[in-house]
Order: structure tokens, then C-alpha cells, then sequence
């Protein structure tokens, strides 16, 4: 099967690398082809991901049976309904089904309106000239968000990235008069966040294996928001904090949200990512990503079995999954990120790094390429993206990243990495917090229902498990 992948970044590495070994021919549209994309692909071509009509055009140009679309921004742009009015079966959702993503003002509404049990309290503002009066009715600890896609780096959280109500106010104001067509304001939950995949088509929701990614830029969860230095998953696909029972709450949240969709007359095929924060009331949704997490995707792709991958997505994208398809691996993972110094606050643009692949190899570990460009023999130039993944497999977490750590001896240059993921240290420290957190009499909101808009949903601070797996 012949299969258009959109996207250059290490999640379309991944993507292309598990179609490849199914036996499919990648070819690619991007407008930066990363050096393992360049190898595998049959086929290029240096497209803007928003332009449908180009993208189309070589799509049937290269006679492809399938599309998979990596990133958010062709979603919003609607190259998928350009591609399905060329009659190609696509993973990734139509532009209206896609502002699940693309507005988080309509992802906040629709969960709102469906009743489903999993929002933090939130308002959203159109108008600058109503910030003042809504962030003092609002309550404190609050989160801004700009109502469209920023690339996860937009999200202002209280006592993080900024200090008083009046300096989240001030952000929120400078949002809305720079463009952005609204802000959220929402309560801060307390809690370890997670990421919940499931690929969604007609025939239902089929979930991934669970994933927790690290979304700040230093070590020990400091620094700005980014789209996430690395993420780890567990051998039974849960994690050391979520059971099986919570993370079945949290697929019950993409199933509502699917059904939700259709009832719009928006059906959603492809990948329906929920960003969830466990919290003393159980999982609550941060965000939904209408695609492939980066790096979560990482952690699953490599899981999946050896097999037809190709034909799974094309069940995907045409309404029907065999399920005998879904197949993880019951290992470990853990992904880090080799990113250029200062990534998350002001990256430095162009450090060529060398990279010893065979060995990283030799040492189970697996490279995908992000924003690098070839530098001649066993070395690539690092540009301000997220520049190489190393992902390592173990039957347990800290080996997996132990397995990392050993094949970074064999990448030489100047460049970031965060040593902490999937550490024992890390790992403890993550589940000493959930079990404060799902301690009997933990707080579950340290705001008062009154500042919940009109429709919100009742709120749920209901039993909360306290199954912690080790
Ligand atoms: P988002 O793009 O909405 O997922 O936000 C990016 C990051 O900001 C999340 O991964 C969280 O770390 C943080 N964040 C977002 N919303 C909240 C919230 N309501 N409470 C606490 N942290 C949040
Ligand atoms: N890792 C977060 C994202 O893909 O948006």
C-alpha cells in the first residue's frame, strides 16, 4: 500500500518507520524532511502543510491509498477534506471535527454541553475590555489559555509562569489585542498529568497504551511549557500512578467526546488525544489533540507490533478497525528529546551534534529524527525545534531510561536533554504526589463552585481510586 504521510517531525518518523516495516511505501509532504524520513520516503515533497491543493495534487500524483496526517496545523487547515473530496481515505479528522483542537473554546463548550464529567471550571473571553471584571470574578489559582493552537507553549499557569491575578490579566489582555480570537481562563488542578490516546473511527474508540509526557523544559518540571521533552509508558500500559479503573475513566471521556462529535455532525477518524490531569476528583481533561501526541507517539509506535499497521490505518480511516490489528508490546518505554541549549526559553539556532547511530542501536535504542538537517557523516545540524528522540525498552521504566542514558554517551555536542524521565527518583516522586493527592480528605478543588459558568457539568469530586501500581 502506497501511503502519504504529512509531516517531517520524529512523530512522522515513527509513523512512516511502523508503515514501512508493515510493508507500505512512505511518501511524504512536508516542507522539512528530517534525515530518517529522507531514507525510507519513495518519494518527496517540500509542501507548506497548509496548502491543500498542492498536498492533493502529489497525493494523486503518487497514486496513495492512505493518508495519515502528523500535526495540527493541516487538520485546522482542512487538508483532510480536500484529500477525501479526492477520494483518499485519511487518518485525521475534517476541519470540523478537528476543532476539538484547533479552539479550546469549543472543546470546553461541547464537553459542557455533552455533560461529560471531566472539566475544571473555566470561562472564555471574547473581549478585552471584560479581563479585568472576569479574572477578579473568576477565583485564584487560575490557568489563561489562548483559544487556538499555539504549539502548547501559549498556556500561562498561576504560580508558574506568572504570580498575581493582575499579571495573568495582563496576559490574557495582551493575547486578545495581539489576535488571539479568544481566551480561556480555567481553575488550576492539582495533580500528574497524563496522556490518554485512542484511535476513533466509526466502529468505536480503541485506546493506546497510556503515556506521561513532560511537557516543561528543565529538569524537575521547570521552566516554560513545550511541546514536550520526552514521555515514558509502562509494561501493562497503565502508569505508576493510574490504575486500570482511572484510566478507564479517562477513555470513557474520548468515548463521550467521539459520540459527542457525531451528535454535532462532525465524526471524527483518526487519532483523539486527551490530555488529562489525575486529580483528587479523578481525571480531568486539560486539552484534546485531534492527532498523534509528539512525543507520546513515540512510546506507542514503538510498542505496536510487528504487522499490518497499514491496514489498521486504513480500517481508521474508513470506518472499520479490525481489532485482531491491535497489538502493543507489554514493555516499557521511554522517550528523551536531544534538543538545542536554551530550548523552552530562547534556543540557539544551528549546533551540529554527531551522532553515533550504529551503536545507539547496538544498545537498544532507537533514534527518530525531528528538526535536524543532515551534516554530513554521523552528524546533524540542531535548528530551535526538538532536534533527535532517543527511545529506550526495558521491562521497566528506570531501565528504559537508564538504556538512554547509556546510548547518550554516543551523541557528542552541545545540546539539552532531560536526564530525569522515567528515573526510580522521578518515578517516586510522581506517585508519593498522586497518593497525597488520592488520600481520603485530599482537597478536590481549591475553587468554589460558584465561579463554574451556567452549563457547566455537576462537578465531580467523587471517590477517587487509590490502586497505585509500582
Ligand atoms: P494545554 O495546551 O491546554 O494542554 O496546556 C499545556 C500545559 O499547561 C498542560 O500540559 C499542563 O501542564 C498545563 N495546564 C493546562 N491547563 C491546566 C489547568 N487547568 N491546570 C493546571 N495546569 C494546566
Ligand atoms: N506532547 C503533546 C502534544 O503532542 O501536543
Amino acid at each position: 500500500m502506497r501511503v502519504l504521510v504529512v509531516g517531517g517531525g520524529a512523530r512522522e518518523h515513527a509513523l512512516g518507520w511502523a508503515l514501512d516495516r508493515s510493508g507500505a511505501e512512505v511518501v511524504v509532504a512536508s516542507p522539512n524532511v528530517n534525515p530518517g524520513l529522507d531514507r525510507l520516503a519513495k518519494a518527496k515533497a517540500r509542501l507548506e502543510p497548509t496548502t491543500p491543493g498542492p498536498i492533493v495534487e502529489f497525493a494523486r500524483r503518487e497514486r496513495v491509498a492512505l493518508a495519515v496526517i502528523g500535526p495540527e496545523a493541516p487538520l485546522a487547515a482542512g487538508v483532510t477534506d480536500a484529500l477525501w473530496k479526492a477520494e483518499i481515505p485519511v487518518v485525521g479528522p475534517t476541519k470540523s471535527a478537528a476543532r476539538i483542537e484547533s479552539s479550546k473554546s469549543f472543546c470546553r463548550e461541547l464537553l459542557a454541553k455533552y455533560r461529560i464529567d471531566a472539566q475544571p471550571k473555566f470561562a472564555t473571553i471574547a473581549n478585552v475590555d471584560e479581563v479585568t471584571s472576569r479574572v477578579k470574578a473568576f477565583g485564584e489559582p487560575f490557568v489563561v489559555k489562548p483559544a487556538g493552537l499555539t504549539g502548547g507553549k501559549g498556556v500561562w499557569v498561576q504560580g508558574a509562569d506568572f504570580q498575581t491575578a493582575e499579571e495573568g490579566a495582563a496576559y490574557a489582555r495582551k493575547l486578545l489585542v495581539s489576535g488571539a480570537e479568544g481566551v480561556v481562563l480555567e481553575e488550576k488542578l492539582e495533580g500528574e498529568e497524563f496522556s490518554q490516546m485512542a484511535f476513533v473511527t466509526d466502529s468505536g474508540v480503541y485506546p493506546m497504551p497510556a503515556v506521561q509526557d513532560f511537557k516543561r523544559a528543565l529538569e524537575g518540571d521547570l521552566g516554560g511549557n513545550t511541546g514536550g521533552l520526552g514521555s515514558y509508558s509502562q509494561r501493562d500500559h497503565l502508569l505508576p500512578f493510574l490504575s486500570k479503573s482511572l484510566r478507564e475513566r479517562a477513555v470513557d471521556v474520548l468515548r463521550k467526546t467521539a459520540e459527542a462529535l457525531r451528535e454535532e455532525g462532525s465524526p471524527f477518524r483518526g487519532v483523539l488525544y486527551g490530555g488529562f490531569m489525575l486529580t483528587s476528583g479523578g481525571p480531568k481533561l486539560l486539552e484534546f489533540n485531534a492527532r498523534f501526541g509528539d512525543p507520546e507517539a513515540l512510546n506507542v509506535l514503538t510498542l505496536y507490533e510487528e504487522g499490518d499497521f497499514d491496514e489498521l490505518l486504513l480500517g481508521v480511516a474508513t470506518g472499520r478497525v479490525d481489532t485482531t490489528l491491535l497489538t502493543y508490546r507489554l514493555r516499557a518505554t521511554v522517550v528523551k528529546y536531544v534538543v538545542p541549549p536554551g530550548y523552552g526559553s530562547a534556543p540557539v539556532n544551528g549546533k551540529v551534534i554527531t551522532l553515533d547511530e550504529p551503536s545507539i542501536m547496538d544498545a537498544g535504542v532507537r533514534v527518530f529524527f525531528g528538526a535536524v538537517e543532515a551534516a554530513g557523516a554521523g552528524q546533524v545540524t540542531l535548528a530551535t525545534s526538538r532536534g533527535v528522540a532517543l527511545v529506550g525498552e526495558a521491562s521497566a521504566i528506570h531501565e528504559a531510561s537508564k538504556r538512554v542514558d547509556d546510548a547518550l554517551a554516543f551523541v557528542k555536542g552541545e545540546y539539552y536533554v532531560r536526564r530525569d524521565i522515567g528515573t526510580k527518583a522521578d518515578l517516586a516522586k510522581r506517585m508519593e504526589h498522586a497518593r497525597r493527592l488520592l488520600a481520603p480528605g485530599a482537597k478536590p478543588s481549591p475553587l468554589p463552585l460558584s465561579v463554574a459558568p451556567p452549563d457547566a457539568p455537576p462537578s465531580s469530586a467523587g471517590t477517587a481510586e487509590q490502586v497505585l501500581v509500582p
